[in-house]
């Protein structure tokens, strides 16, 4: 994707410490990225980043690789993250499908947040927890399977629940207002903030499966 509206894109995504240019390359090595062994997790489809960021700053002793379809978009983010020191995260900007070409049973769990919903049937397909995208997430973990995800969106929520069902995930955590669940810990996303000033309930998904 061209990167319009952000004046030299590819120069700050070239420059920034934050961007791995060649994932591929340390497919399998990158606890080597981060110099330790702390668990990683993933959130895909970043955005511009306020989620990451929040985080990486809550749990300085987690690693947070954030992936995104569109350097159009990552670049918001980046811009973002290069004004901070957050040696716990990295951006890579891939699509989802192909992760296990770039991670080989390194991730503790995967952020999904605000997922594009796909409402039209024939494009469920593409939507983030159809069973494809779980075959490539299994792919991906060391230990049990873990998602977590927040959406403002009933169909998507919906699908998610049954899917991961399928697929033999357990529910740990299933919150259908989140911003009225006191006791949660909630770093906000642009997207969240957005759905939930328009009056959309933010509902929050927290599923695992054992190796
Ligand atoms: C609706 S936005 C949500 C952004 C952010 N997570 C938030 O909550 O504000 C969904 C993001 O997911 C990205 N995305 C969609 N499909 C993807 C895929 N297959 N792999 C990686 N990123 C993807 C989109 O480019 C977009 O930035």
């Amino acid at each position: 994707m061209r990167l319009r509206n952000v004046k030299d894109a590819d120069e700050i995504l070239e420059k920034s410490i934050y961007v791995i240019g060649d994932p591929k390359s340390f497919r399998g090595k990158w606890a080597d990225v981060f110099s330790n062994d702390n668990p990683i997790f993933l959130e895909i489809g970043m955005g511009k980043g306020d989620f990451i960021k929040g985080m990486a700053e809550a749990h300085p002793d987690w690693n947070f690789i954030g992936v995104e379809k569109y350097e159009s978009v990552l670049v918001r983010g980046v811009q973002k993250l290069d004004k901070l020191n957050l040696p716990n995260v990295r951006v890579i900007a891939v699509d989802a499908i192909d992760l296990s070409e770039y991670f080989d049973r390194e991730i503790e769990g995967i952020y999904l947040n605000f997922s594009d919903p796909w409402p039209k049937k024939r494009h469920h397909k593409r939507r983030l927890t159809y069973v494809d995208f779980l075959e490539v997430y299994d792919r991906v973990f060391c230990g049990d399977a873990r998602i977590i995800m927040k959406t403002d969106n009933d169909s998507l929520f919906e699908s998610t629940l049954v899917s991961l069902n399928n697929y033999g995930y357990t529910f740990d955590k299933v919150i259908l207002d989140l911003w009225n669940h006191e006791e949660m810990f909630n770093v906000k996303t642009e997207y969240e903030i957005k759905f939930s000033n328009k009056g959309f309930k933010i509902k929050y998904i927290e599923a695992s499966k054992k190796k």
